[in-house]
């Protein structure tokens, strides 16, 4: 069978391919010759990552899946959530003078400083699409949001977020201990598991 990945990201390609130990073919989209943008709408990573599952599937009318990621930190009601990509350039404070990633954890600092509570979650939503049926996974990691960035590796929010059990951020971490724990790797594992591999 082959399926085919909702994704540009090249480095979210080659995680999965490791995961599923090449043992069934995924494409990514260019592979499977699908150029543009797929929509991302809504207000849940649920919703979002059932509207890009079933954009695919109902375009290339192959079986696919799609995923959607985001950082939700509690004393700040959910948020960034969905916004997690481009929160340094939406709302009240933007900071248009930096790289977008360092801008978002300049703003997450600046909105937390001051506040006792620092829990936050990575939440990953995968939804894929087989025959025309619809299943989903969820992957959570829990930790705490740093007041000061850490480390140098991975991405994203990584250099401030410090997953529970652990005094080092994912950005201290090497990549085969982070996908051990991240919500990402649980979702993935949750999706090897369904697909039998
Ligand atoms: P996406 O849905 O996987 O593209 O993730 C949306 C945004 O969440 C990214 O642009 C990052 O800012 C953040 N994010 C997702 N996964 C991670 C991670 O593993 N570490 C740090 N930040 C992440």
């Amino acid at each position: 069978m082959n399926l085919i990945f909702a994704t540009n990201n090249l480095h979210k390609l080659d995680e999965i391919r490791v995961l599923t130990h090449n043992r069934i073919r995924i494409l990514g989209l260019s592979e499977a010759g699908f150029q543009g943008e797929i929509p991302e709408e809504y207000p849940t990573l649920e919703q979002n990552a059932s509207q890009k599952a079933w954009y695919i599937y109902n375009r290339l009318n192959q079986n696919c899946f799609a995923d959607d990621t985001g950082l939700e930190v509690e004393a700040l009601d959910g948020a960034p959530g969905v916004y997690s990509a481009r929160f340094s350039r939406i709302g009240e404070l933007q900071y248009p003078e930096l790289d977008v990633t360092e801008g978002n954890i300049k703003k997450l600092l600046a909105m937390l400083e001051g506040k006792t509570n620092r829990r936050a979650r990575f939440r990953t939503v995968i939804s894929i699409i087989v025959e025309g049926q619809e299943t989903q996974f969820e992957g959570v990691v829990n930790g705490t949001i740093a007041s000061v960035e850490s480390g140098t590796r991975g991405f994203g929010y990584d250099p401030v977020f410090v997953p529970d059990g652990e005094t080092r951020t994912f950005a201290e971490m090497n990549i085969g201990k982070k996908n051990k724990i991240s919500h990402r790797g649980v979702a993935t594992n949750k999706l090897v598991d369904f697909l039998n591999l």
